[in-house]
């Protein structure tokens, strides 16, 4: 006699883009675990209201995406340490004792991503963060705990950007500019956390932060090479890389919390990647 399969789902607002259920779903093949996983597309003022019922109705998790990682945040009972830092919640989880715990992936996916996946080296590098919304907010304190020399946040609104590095000063060396103050030397990895790539924009950062050994790194993705990207290469760059592998990894991480194993995440980034350029074909 089979046990009925946990459900699972994404909730965002689109969400029908959304390739977390083609992800989840090799996953559960992978590590032969029974389960369901659904798109809910829930606008916001529906939000706790619809969250409650998934719960209540027997859901043992939810990936959340925009807009609602605030307000997954404000509403988990429990936040683990590093949803608290990133002050959003990416992962809904139903405890044992009905609890809901709040997690977020995103910096763990990253970091696993560029440092497992990439073979890129954090420690004692220069690194330029290029945004500081909640992208950016998610990831910066796991970077900083790989000890880089620094770690220099720029944002088209300095201010955003200096209010975020004071948040994060206790972990390490981190500072907060406009663009056109970065220092215009090259760093040895330039991360794309803005919004700009989904309207086709390049923030104003200076050409000379980027040199042939850069690793660039965009946290979007999409079917053909993103607007950073382009940049990235026109200026030389020979590494430049979209989020696939952090949309993979963070994947993984939130199945790990919800199942206690790590499924491999090769195979599911070889057949995404594949899928994504026969969509645009
Ligand atoms: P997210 O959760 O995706 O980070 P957000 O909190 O709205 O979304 O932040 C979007 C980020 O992209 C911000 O850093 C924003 O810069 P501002 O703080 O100055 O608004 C940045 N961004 C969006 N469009 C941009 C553009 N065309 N050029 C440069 N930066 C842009």
């Amino acid at each position: 006699m089979s046990a009925e399969p946990d459900h699972y789902g994404v909730v965002g607002h689109p969400v029908a883009h959304s390739w977390s259920p083609f992800i989840h779903g090799m996953f559960a093949k992978e590590t032969g675990q029974s389960l369901t996983y659904r798109l809910y597309d829930v606008p916001p003022l529906e939000f706790r209201e619809r969250i409650v019922g998934f719960f209540a109705g027997g859901g043992r998790g939810l990936n959340v995406t925009l807009p609602h990682k605030l307000a997954a945040a404000e509403m988990s009972d429990e936040l683990t340490p590093r949803a608290a830092r990133a002050g959003a919640v990416n992962t809904l989880a139903a405890r044992a004792d009905g609890r809901l715990l709040g997690d977020n992936t995103d910096g763990a996916g990253l970091v696993r991503d560029l440092c497992d996946n990439l073979g890129v080296v954090i420690t004692r590098r220069r690194i330029l963060m290029i945004g500081a919304g909640g992208a950016a907010r998610g990831v910066i304190a796991p970077l900083l705990t790989l000890e880089p020399s620094e770690l220099v946040i720029a944002n088209r609104t300095a201010e955003r950007a200096q209010t975020l590095a004071e948040d994060f000063e206790d972990l390490g060396t981190v500072m907060g500019t406009g663009f056109t103050q970065v220092d215009p030397n090259a760093f040895d990895l330039v991360i794309n956390a803005t919004s700009a790539s989904l309207s086709g924009d390049v923030p104003e950062i200076p050409a000379g932060v980027v040199a042939a050994e850069t690793v660039c790194y965009d946290m979007a993705y999409g079917k053909s090479d993103t607007a950073f990207i382009r940049w990235a290469r026109s200026l030389g760059c020979t590494r430049a890389m979209q989020g696939w592998g952090m949309l993979v990894e963070q994947a993984a991480e939130s199945f790990r919390v919800w199942r206690g194993m790590r499924p491999p995440t090769g195979p599911v980034l070889a057949a995404l990647k594949e899928r994504a350029t026969a969509a645009q074909a």
